[in-house]
C-alpha cells in the first residue's frame, strides 16, 4: 500500500464538511510545497543551474500558483489566460502554444515568457510582431510513453512539436528571421509510467542528437533544454512513488556523457512538471445522497464529472476513502449527477459500507482535476479551500452560481 495515496488530511475533512457545503476541493500546502521541493531538490543537486516551471495548466488557481512561485518556480503556459493570470502574479517562464494564432501570440508576447514554438510555419508570424532576441522549438522527437494513450503527446501520431528531421531547419529560419538565442523543448506525454525511470535520461539523449545536428548544420549552439512535464504519480496503492533523484541523476550522467561526445556547451536545464507537484496534494470532498440498488449498486454523491472528468474522459483510476465506521464492505460504482453513463468515478470497487450522509473523499484531485472540468448539464463548478500551514482553511476559490454561467447572455450576471 502506497501511502502517498492512501494518505489524506481525515480531521481537517472531518472538521471542513461541518463547516462547508460540498462538493468542494482541498489544497494541503504543505504537501504542495513537500513536492516542490523534494522535484527542484532533485536537479538542484545535479544541475545548479536548472530552472523549474510549473505548467500552470495542472491548477491554474491563483493561490496555488503564488505558492509554487514561493518554492522558486517559474510558470509554463498554454494559453491567453494561463499568461494573464501568471503576468498579474508576477511569475515569469515559458509559453508553449500549439496551433497558435497570431492574436493569441500578440497577447502573450510581452508577458514575460519565452516563446516555444510548436512549428516552422509560426516563425513569420512572430517576425511580423517583432522577434524575440530569444526563442525556443517544441520538438517531436519521434517517441513518447504515458499511461493513457490519449497523454501520448510525440510520435507520428501526435500533433505537436516540429518534427526533429526538421529541427535544423526552424532554427535556421529564426537566426534569419532575428533569433539570436534558442532553447529546445519536448513534452512526449504526460503521467508517464512510474516503472520507467530511465524514460526521461533516454529522451534527453535523443534531444541532445538533435542539438549536435542542429549545431553541425547551421552552427547555432542550443542554450536551454527544457525536458517539460509528464513525471508520474501513482493513483493506485500498489503503485510506486517516482524517485526523483534516480531520474535526476541519470540525466546528469546522459548530460556529461553527450556534451563531451558532442563537444557541446551544456545548456541549461529546464522541467516544467504539473501532476508531479499538485496532484496529490488535492481531494475532491462530497457526500452521499442517493444508495440505489439497480442491477448493481450505485453511490449517489453530490459530486460529479463535470467537477473531476478524468474517470469520464479517460477512464483514470482514483483512490477513495469513506469517512464512516463501517466494518463491512461492498461492492459499488460511486457516480455522480450527470446525464452520461460515464459519470462513474469507480465502477465495481469494494468500499466501506456508506449510507445517506457520508463523506466521500476523491484522492489525487489537485492536479488536471478542477482544472479540467465543465458546466456540462448546467453544473456550476465548486470551491475551492487551501489548508493552510498553520491548520486554518482559507477559500480560494467560490463555487460557481447559476447566474455565473449565464453572464454571458442576457441572463443572470
Ligand atoms: C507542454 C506541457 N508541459 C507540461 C505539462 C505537464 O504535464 P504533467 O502534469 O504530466 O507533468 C503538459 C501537460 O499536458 C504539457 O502539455
Amino acid at each position: 500500500m502506497n501511502e502517498n495515496v492512501t494518505y489524506y488530511p481525515r480531521e481537517a475533512v472531518q472538521k471542513a464538511v461541518t463547516e462547508y457545503e460540498t462538493p468542494f476541493f482541498l489544497y494541503e500546502e504543505k504537501r504542495l510545497r513537500g513536492n516542490c521541493r523534494t522535484f527542484k531538490g532533485a536537479f538542484d543537486k545535479y544541475f545548479p543551474n536548472f530552472r523549474p516551471l510549473f505548467a500552470v495548466k495542472a491548477n491554474p488557481n491563483p493561490e496555488i500558483l503564488k505558492i509554487i512561485a514561493d518554492e522558486g518556480f517559474g510558470v509554463d503556459c498554454s494559453s491567453e489566460s494561463e499568461a494573464w493570470i501568471s503576468e498579474k502574479l508576477g511569475i515569469k517562464g515559458m509559453y508553449t502554444g500549439n496551433y497558435t494564432t497570431e492574436e493569441e501570440f500578440s497577447f502573450v508576447k510581452d508577458k514575460g515568457m519565452i516563446l516555444n514554438l510548436d512549428d516552422i510555419s509560426m516563425i513569420p508570424t512572430i517576425a511580423k510582431l517583432g522577434m524575440p532576441e530569444t526563442i525556443s522549438f517544441r520538438i517531436n522527437p519521434g517517441i513518447g510513453k504515458a499511461t493513457m494513450e490519449n497523454n501520448v503527446f510525440a510520435g507520428p501520431d501526435a500533433k505537436y512539436g516540429v518534427p526533429f528531421e526538421k529541427a535544423h531547419m526552424a532554427y535556421s529560419a529564426a537566426w534569419d528571421a532575428g533569433a539570436k538565442r534558442f532553447g529546445i523543448h519536448m513534452m512526449t506525454g504526460s503521467n508517464v509510467p512510474i516503472s520507467e525511470q530511465d524514460y526521461f535520461a533516454g529522451i534527453v539523449r535523443k534531444l541532445f542528437e538533435i542539438v549536435a545536428d542542429v549545431k553541425e548544420k547551421t552552427g547555432i549552439e542550443i542554450e536551454m533544454m527544457n525536458i517539460g512535464g509528464g513525471f508520474g504519480v501513482p493513483y493506485h496503492p500498489d503503485e510506486k512513488s517516482l524517485d526523483m533523484d534516480v531520474v535526476a541523476k541519470s540525466i546528469r550522467e546522459v548530460f556529461d556523457e553527450q556534451c563531451s561526445q558532442y563537444g557541446l556547451k551544456e545548456p541549461r536545464l529546464i522541467a516544467e512538471p504539473g501532476r508531479f507537484l499538485a496532484a496529490d496534494t488535492g481531494f475532491l470532498v462530497s457526500r452521499v445522497h442517493v444508495i440505489k440498488d439497480s442491477y448493481k449498486k450505485f453511490v449517489g454523491i453530490d459530486a460529479s464529472a463535470n467537477d473531476m472528468p478524468r474517470p469520464a474522459i479517460y477512464g483514470a483510476y482514483h483512490y477513495i476513502s469513506v469517512l464512516n465506521d463501517s466494518k463491512e464492505t461492498e461492492k459499488v460504482s460511486v457516480v455522480g449527477r450527470i446525464c452520461e453513463n460515464n459519470d462513474q468515478f469507480v465502477r465495481d470497487r469494494e468500499l466501506p459500507k456508506t449510507k445517506v450522509g457520508d463523506t466521500v473523499v476523491i484522492h489525487n484531485c489537485g492536479g488536471h482535476a478542477y482544472a479540467m472540468g465543465h458546466n456540462y448539464n448546467g453544473r456550476p463548478r465548486h470551491a475551492e479551500y487551501l489548508l493552510t500551514l498553520d491548520g486554518e482553511f482559507r477559500q480560494i476559490r467560490r463555487a460557481e452560481t447559476i447566474e455565473n454561467l449565464f453572464r454571458t447572455t442576457n441572463y443572470g450576471n
